[in-house]
């Protein structure tokens, strides 16, 4: 946890938030689910413990079934929970009292779990407003339909615009404490593709790499920050099999991150030739990714939209690709009509922090977009999750990629998509070259960018090739 100071300023500039505009008297309270355990087949043997996350930044105790209410009007806050019985001491330990742990982090005031029910039907048989944020996990969802009332299929949308904004506000800017977090997810993150990329060898099975990757960030911190992609065919983006034997002259894309101690993220991918060598076809694609990346990181600054850094990186894919013949035609026309969808169906990128894609259960529009943005519906950049203007203390990954999907090759021909600037004769030597993704995970300063963590993992395609010829076999 970090020092209780932190979770006291937090809550103050909530409230503080939460009180601009609205008269004193009339500004209700915030209700604060933490996560429950989450059986995995019985309830005794529940998955590994994740803690919501705007409960940890607001209150730091990692813990199940713990909520909170800060009243708005007054700024008292109250935590509750259950204190443990012989029953649970049997099982689990002495566990600090409540009272104690709540204390840790700054609040004065607890009472047991059964007491939340009566603050907040008292908030609401006197008219105030309850306001709570969009749960993702169905407990929390159920838990807030008991508390208020409101039926279950209406608790997402019933959740508070106001609190939402307000959370989303302050975990977009990254406070020094969070960046040396992020920092320290990231040296676990470079670990664990280092062991990756020193485990890649032909006649293995990708599943073995998994789990000695895997093993890092469990041996040093929480775990991954998500299931990781570990693939020979990356043209999948989100591949989550692993039962493939390593074979000569394929891409290997591993987008990997880990979850620290502290539950900050890191997400990075590399893609590596498997032999160790990459073909002349599959570097000159490796090379355009590779710039991509470079330009973005190059760009990012506070001032700049993510949203113009998405199209620049989209520009130089479209012109580098006409350099292979593989496109023809105007690259701004190209640009404007999203034809780098066709390629890179995915957004440059998106917040990181607490969670890899960083608060998207808050809404991934109001976490990405300002208010003037609208999301585009074109392939590649209507994903794009972050396109906000940058401030410093934004966490951001810089990921672009460039795939060959068969099945999308063939409906944008049979569709005419592309309006005649894809060259199809020459993509189709490209139908089983799999695909590359390159991320890095960027903070921005106040002059400009850094790319979190100590290290950076190999990237250029000579420093990837001797950095596999140097593995230990
Ligand atoms: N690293 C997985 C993703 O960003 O979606
Ligand atoms: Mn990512």
């Amino acid at each position: 946890m970090f020092a209780k100071e932190v979770y006291i300023a937090r809550r103050a500039t909530l409230v503080g938030k939460m009180g601009e505009n609205v008269p004193q008297g009339s500004r209700g309270i915030a209700l604060f689910i933490g996560n429950a355990e989450s059986p995995a087949q019985y309830w005794d043997n529940a998955y590994k413990f994740r803690q919501d996350s705007s409960w940890l930044y607001y209150f730091g105790l990692d813990i199940p079934c713990y909520a909170a209410v800060i009243d708005l009007d007054t700024a008292e806050e109250t935590v509750f929970a259950d204190d443990v019985e012989i029953g649970d001491i049997i099982w689990m330990g002495p566990q600090p009292s409540v009272a104690s742990l709540a204390a840790g982090v700054g609040v004065l005031h607890t009472a047991p779990s059964g007491e939340l029910g009566n603050v907040v039907a008292r908030a609401i048989s006197q008219g105030r407003p309850v306001h709570y944020l969009p749960p993702s996990r169905w407990y929390n969802t159920l838990k807030i339909s008991d508390l208020t009332g409101i039926p279950v299929a209406q608790v997402k949308e019933k959740s508070s615009d106001s609190l939402t904004r307000a959370v989303i506000s302050m975990r977009l800017v990254k406070e020094q404490c969070e960046i040396e977090q992020i920092d320290d997810a990231c040296a676990l993150g470079y670990e664990m593709h280092t062991v990756a990329r020193n485990n890649v060898k032909v006649g293995r099975i990708e599943q073995e790499v998994v789990g000695i990757m895997e093993g890092v960030t469990l041996s040093k911190g929480w775990g991954v920050s998500f299931a990781t992609i570990l693939t020979q065919h990356g043209e999948t983006l989100h591949n989550h099999l692993h039962d493939k034997v390593i074979e000569d002259g394929k891409l290997m894309v591993i987008d990997a991150g880990a979850e620290n101690n502290m539950h900050y993220a890191s997400d990075f991918t590399r893609t590596l030739p498997t032999g160790g060598r990459f073909t002349t076809m599959q570097k000159d694609i490796y090379r355009i990714v590779c710039n991509a990346n470079e330009l973005a990181f190059s760009l990012t600054r506070p001032g700049i939209t993510y949203r113009e850094v998405h199209l620049a990186t989209a520009r130089l894919m479209l012109e580098q690709l006409r350099d292979l013949d593989l496109v023809r035609g105007d690259v701004d026309e190209m640009v404007s009509l999203g034809i780098a969808g066709l390629f890179q169906p995915h957004g440059l990128g998106h917040n990181m922090g607490l969670d890899v894609h960083d608060m998207e259960d808050l809404g991934e529009n109001l976490v990405g977009y300002d208010s003037n943005q609208i999301r585009s519906a074109q392939l590649g950049l209507g994903s794009l999750r972050m396109a906000r203007k940058l401030v410093p203390g934004n966490v951001v990954t810089d990921e672009p990629g460039i795939y060959f999907i068969p099945a999308l090759i063939d409906k944008w021909k049979a569709e005419g998509t592309d309006r005649g600037f894809v060259n199809y004769a020459k993509l189709e030597a490209y139908r089983d070259f799999g695909g590359i993704r390159l991320e890095d995970d960027v903070l921005v300063t106040e002059d400009g960018a850094r790319r979190t963590g100590p290290y950076r993992l190999p990237i250029l395609p000579e420093d990837v090739e001797e950095a596999m010829g140097n593995a230990l076999s």
